[in-house]
């Protein structure tokens, strides 16, 4: 088999890089280790940018968001018993954020891809790259008809936290920055429509917690938890309460209560591998960074990346121009780490830390305050959870 850029990975960096692929005329091949079902039914982020909205309406695959994508103008945060609002559309202006679940974003991208005619093998295993400092760089895998290769003028790393191609790069050239916290999250999906019509974020002295939805029938909800938490400890109603106490505030505001149809325990760390790109082999999304989900930004900062390479691809193949795909880790890593910053900023804001003492708390508190009642700092705030401006396209 041959092709022009092999990918590793069906998630949002590998689809969405596929399908802006095609629509500059540039072929690509998807792999992907689960089933179509599997990645197509995984339960993970929910909130998109204003940016990544726009891309996928203007690339067409924006029908099922526009239709049942839940727009929001703001969130809410609450400590010491009282609730504030973050208003977007004042403080952007007029920029907003919409919830769609990622698997949602999967399904539209897997189903465009498939329509255009484009090639994604699900299930195939061994992946192993070669010939990243090459000219012809290849992808090895096996499949239900035995050992596969195809050759590549490129290759993207799109395979997760988890995959092959971040460690197919030699040590030597990687460096990795990483920040672990002693804290987790119990997510659970409910079904129970959704009491807020906005996000809200809980600092609370038993710990942080999350109310998000995914539609008008579903809520979608976190507690801070410790990294090992055990579910079988976790029984629906426990979780309930626990829920409502770190919500509560002097407006009487809870949760609507429902049956519980997922519970899981998700880790938090921060991590970034610098540069993004060996020879030919470009990583994008989480197999080159992780933020803590507290800023809602992984799928995010993965769509942001493909726009970047795609992009770089394209100048490439149009005019045989090399100094985009030269500076991709640059510019991409420019956006990564100011993420970074916001997404630690915003956990660090927000989460019961074992080793804080009075002085932290309250500086933590102190923080809050100031966010909520600052217009600049509200606006802060408001700018980076929105998504902040695409400053490596802008510049072409
Ligand atoms: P992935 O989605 O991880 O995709 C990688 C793909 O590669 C997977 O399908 C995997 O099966 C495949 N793969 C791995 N190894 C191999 C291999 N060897 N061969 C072939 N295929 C392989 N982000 C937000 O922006 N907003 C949010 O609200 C948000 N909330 C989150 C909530 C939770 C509970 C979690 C877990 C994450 C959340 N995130 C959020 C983060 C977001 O889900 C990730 O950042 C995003 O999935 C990254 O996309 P990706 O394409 O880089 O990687
Ligand atoms: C979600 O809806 O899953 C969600 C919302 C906000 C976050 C993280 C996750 O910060």
């Amino acid at each position: 088999m041959r092709t022009q850029v092999g990918i590793v990975g069906a998630g949002p960096a590998g689809l969405m890089l596929s399908h802006l692929l095609h629509l500059s005329g540039i072929e690509s091949v998807v792999l992907e280790a689960h089933t179509r079902q599997y990645v197509e039914e995984r339960v993970r982020a929910g909130v998109l940018e204003q940016g990544t909205v726009d891309l996928l309406v203007e690339t067409g695959v924006g029908a099922r968001l526009k239709r049942q994508g839940l727009l929001h103008n703001g969130i809410k945060l609450s400590f010491g018993g009282k609730r504030h609002r973050i208003d977007f559309q004042d403080l952007t202006p007029g920029r907003t954020i919409t919830v769609y679940a990622q698997q949602e974003v999967i399904k539209d991208l897997i189903q465009a891809r498939l329509d255009a005619g484009g090639e994604i093998h699900f299930e195939v295993s061994d992946v192993r790259l070669d010939g990243l400092d090459t000219a012809a760089p290849a992808i090895h895998f096996r499949n239900s008809r035995g050992e596969q290769k195809i050759a590549c003028d490129f290759l993207a790393g799109c395979d997760g936290t988890y995959g092959v191609s971040r460690d197919s790069i030699p040590a030597r050239e990687l460096e990795v920055f990483e920040r672990a916290y002693p804290f987790a999250w119990l997510g659970i999906l409910a079904e129970a429509p959704p009491a807020s019509e906005e996000p809200i974020y809980s600092h609370h002295e038993r710990g942080f917690a999350l109310f998000s939805m995914r539609s008008p029938q579903i809520t979608r909800l976190y507690l801070q938890c410790a990294p090992d938490e055990d579910l079988a400890q976790w029984p629906d109603a426990r979780i309930w309460d626990e829920l409502c106490t770190r919500h509560a505030a002097t407006d009487g505001w809870k949760p609507a209560v429902g049956p519980i149809l997922q519970k899981s325990v998700i880790g938090m760390r921060s991590m970034v591998a610098e540069p993004m790109q060996f020879g030919r082999l470009f990583l994008a999304g989480d197999a080159a960074h992780v933020v803590p989900p507290t800023g809602a930004k992984g799928m995010n900062l993965a769509i942001a990346d493909v726009r970047v390479l795609a992009r770089a691809l394209a100048e490439f193949y149009a005019s045989g121009r090399k100094d985009l795909l030269d500076q991709y880790s640059a510019t991409c890593l420019r956006r990564v780490w100011k993420v970074q910053r916001f997404s630690w900023w915003m956990t660090s804001m927000l989460h019961r830390f074992d080793t804080e003492n009075g002085f932290d708390h309250r500086r933590q508190l102190a923080e809050l305050d100031y966010v909520t009642g600052s217009r600049a700092a509200s606006m802060s705030l408001a700018e980076n959870y929105v998504g902040l401006p695409m400053e490596g396209l802008l510049a072409l």
